[in-house]
């Protein structure tokens, strides 16, 4: 598990840097209006931040955010989901980033200065061990980290931890379809491809 830990930390300090060139999945503002987040949004999000993009799907579409909600992002990557997020929940609202990789933490730290927003905070921690009280957040999104998880059902015991009773979790990630080939499989490195 450590292994597969340190191999996510390493590709994510790249990411953290620039995404470009590093996956097959929509990334920066192209990816972002292909996945089809509100136009709006995106004309208002200051452009480091928005190339800073890296997400599976969308998880807005599943449900919208109200005002005054508390929200944690779930693996918030260089933050343009909380950056998205923090604008639905408004200033009596909360959005918590929560991200593995210290750069990934510090670049989205960065970027959401520069937003204006002021509801906000991130923190470097492993998402399977959440820093938050139980029944705490109204919702739980994340955008292509689950799959990134060698302790997929700690996540989901923390996530529901953490929600207060009838709180919701909205995410998009990666599934696989079939078994992957044995070179794969013990590979660290291919976890976080
Ligand atoms: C696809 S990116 C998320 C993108 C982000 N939602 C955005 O708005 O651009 C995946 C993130 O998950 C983080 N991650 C992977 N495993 C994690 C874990 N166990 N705990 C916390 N974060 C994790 C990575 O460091 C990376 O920043």
């Amino acid at each position: 598990m450590q292994k597969i830990r340190e191999a996510i930390r390493a590709k994510y300090v790249e990411v953290a840097r620039s995404p470009m060139g590093r996956f097959l999945y929509p990334i920066g503002r192209e990816g972002a209006q292909k996945l089809g987040y509100d136009k709006s949004i995106l004309d208002r999000a200051p452009e480091q931040l928005l190339q800073s993009f890296c997400g599976v799907g969308n998880p807005f579409s599943l449900g919208r955010i109200a005002p005054g909600q508390r929200v944690l992002d779930f693996g918030c990557g260089a933050g343009f989901d909380l950056f998205v997020a923090g604008n639905a929940a408004g200033p009596g609202g909360l959005v918590c980033g929560i991200d593995l990789t210290e750069d990934m933490a510090a670049r989205a730290t960065d970027n959401l200065r520069q937003t204006g927003l002021t509801n906000w905070e991130i923190r470097q921690v492993d998402a399977e061990d959440i820093p938050y009280g139980n029944d705490f957040f109204d919702v739980v999104i994340s955008n292509g980290v689950i799959n990134l998880s060698p302790g997929k059902r700690q996540c989901f015991a923390e996530i529901y931890r953490v929600l207060k009773p009838g709180g919701k979790l909205h995410f998009a990630d990666l599934i696989l379809e079939k078994d992957l080939p044995p070179h794969l499989t013990g590979s660290p490195e291919a976890w976080s491809q």
